[in-house]
């Protein structure tokens, strides 16, 4: 079972940037979190940070997992490209976000990639992670 994480733009500065929005833990601290319970889960998981669009599509198409979980921070409510490449793979996405996207201004209630993903988890800090895991787990599993 591989899942490949993609942290996208802006998520390397995690800890220093609005951290009343997205908390204090750094994304090194949040991968550690997610690493522990991948082996807890017997998850193989490839994470990466990637700051621009085209390296994101070009990650995604790779094709070297089973499920995808993305963070796609603000290409969420852009990206055609990363909603286009996801659909060409087709593998099951879950689309996480640290803050609840609806909470916050109207721009970002629109995601490109929701409504092409088996589910969304938004709003959680970086317990978001952890919870599309777990999700990523039983989808698999069913497999
Ligand atoms: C985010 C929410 C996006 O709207 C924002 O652009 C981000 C982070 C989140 O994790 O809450 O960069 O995806």
């Amino acid at each position: 079972m591989k899942v490949l994480i993609i942290h996208g733009p802006t998520l390397n500065l995690l800890g220093k940037r609005e951290s009343g929005i997205y908390g204090k833990k750094s994304l090194e601290e949040i991968n550690k979190g997610i690493r522990a319970l991948a082996s807890q889960l017997s998850i193989k998981v490839l994470m990466v940070q990637l700051n621009s669009e085209g390296d994101i599509v070009e990650r995604i198409q790779m094709d070297d997992y089973d499920c995808l979980i993305i963070n796609p921070a603000a290409y969420t409510h852009t990206s055609v490209a990363i909603r286009d490449a996801i659909l060409a793979v087709g593998k099951p996405t879950i689309e996480v976000h640290l803050s609840n996207i609806y909470k916050r201004e109207e721009f970002r209630r629109k995601s490109f990639i929701a409504d092409i993903a088996v589910g969304q988890i938004s709003g959680f800090g970086s317990d978001s992670y952890l919870l599309a895991l777990r999700a990523a787990k039983s989808i698999l599993s069913q497999k």
